[in-house]
């Protein structure tokens, strides 16, 4: 018999790419997803991938009702994968309660569901994030969490509470798994970062600004503290974090944690700046990027790299990929969606 897994917000960026890796390794999966940020297709793109068309139920996990029969339904489910969620961090400060009520109450409907019929395995999406401006780079899980700069900042840290609290009154076992920036798309280029409307996130904008979708990208801020004064992340490919959530699910499926809660950083360990993605971007396309640079982002972090040793030497996981083979593959992602489209 397969494991059957719900992977929650599956026809996502990261979800999509987690249930590849899921199908790959002979897990059966079960997609909920609402359709909010993403399209129907990529159900057939995984089908592509993998010569399997997982399962797939469209509704919001907000809806109590819906998913209490959901859950009825499926009561032998091995381990949940809690991907949907909004993170649009510069809505959720134009509107704070639509992302309060969706991430949070989506995970209280989840975890009740879970406490109900003794399901106990939960992986958790949450994000560097909840490190604010860490004191200390590259920063380790043990750091402490800074006041969100964002109500969708806030989400993840409550709802890494939310875990620690229900795990600690319940038979539930989870991970929560720490994003620094992913990036990149899928080798077949079949599937990858497709936001609906006018892309928040580097990756995406300066691809569809290279095709002329976007007449520039702005490059937020050139006077931080940083080597070129462009701000700095740990930007990781899609495909080496799903692969992180497969160990993930491995290790509580066959009970292997240390603890009943555990977290770990997901990143490389490198910093780039905006201006050394350009870069790359630059050399890997040969497409000369029209940019432009502007004003710092409200909220936005100055600089932030993982130390990735708690996850190297637990998970026995390590991020393979480079920065080019990143920008690479989000590209030939991009070109094949122009094909498509014309
Ligand atoms: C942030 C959060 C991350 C969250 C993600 C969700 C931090 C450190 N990271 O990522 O946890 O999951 O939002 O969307 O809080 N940039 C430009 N021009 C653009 C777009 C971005 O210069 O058009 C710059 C940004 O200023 C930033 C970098 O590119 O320095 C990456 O930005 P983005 O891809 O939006 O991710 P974060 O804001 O780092």
């Amino acid at each position: 018999m397969k494991h059957k897994i719900l992977v929650t917000g599956g026809l996502g960026y990261i979800g999509s790419h987690t249930v590849v890796e899921l199908q790959s390794a002979g897990y059966e999966v079960i997609i909920v997803d609402d359709l909010s940020n993403t399209r129907m297709e990529v159900l057939g793109k995984i089908a592509q991938i993998t010569g399997t068309k997982p399962h797939f139920e469209n509704f919001d996990l907000v809806d109590s009702e819906l998913t209490q029969k959901f859950f009825d339904l499926h009561p032998d489910l091995s381990g949940i994968i809690h991907f949907a969620a909004f993170k649009a961090v510069g809505e959720s400060v134009e509107n704070p309660l639509k992302y309060y009520r969706n991430n949070i109450q989506s995970l209280i409907n989840i975890l009740e569901n879970m406490e109900r019929l003794k399901l106990s395995n939960l992986v958790f999406s949450s994000s560097c994030t909840v490190y604010g401006q860490p004191d200390e780079l590259p920063v380790t899980e043990q750091a402490p969490r800074k006041a969100a700069l964002s109500p969708y900042g806030n989400t993840k840290q409550i709802s890494e509470d939310i875990i620690r609290d229900t795990v600690v009154a319940s038979t539930i076992r989870s991970i929560s798994l720490r994003y620094f920036n992913p990036v990149g798309a899928h080798p077949s280029a079949l599937i990858g970062e497709l936001p609906l409307g006018v892309p928040n996130n580097l990756l995406p904008f300066i691809t569809q600004t290279a095709c002329g979708i976007r007449p520039q990208l702005r490059v937020f801020g050139s006077d931080y503290n940083t080597p070129d004064g462009t701000a700095v992340r740990d930007y990781i490919h899609v495909v080496d974090l799903a692969q992180a959530h497969l160990v993930a699910v491995n290790r509580l499926v066959n009970n292997l944690g240390k603890a009943p809660y555990e977290i770990f950083n997901l990143g490389t360990g490198n910093g780039n700046s905006v201006l050394e993605v350009i870069q790359s971007f630059e050399k890997v396309s040969g497409v000369k990027l029209n940019y432009t640079i502007t004003d710092r982002r409200p909220g936005d972090v100055e600089q932030v790299w993982a130390n990735t040793q708690f996850a190297n030497d637990e998970l026995g996981w390590k991020a393979q990929l480079s920065l080019d083979e990143m920008t690479l593959s989000a590209w030939k992602f991009q070109l094949e969606l122009n094909k498509n489209n014309q």
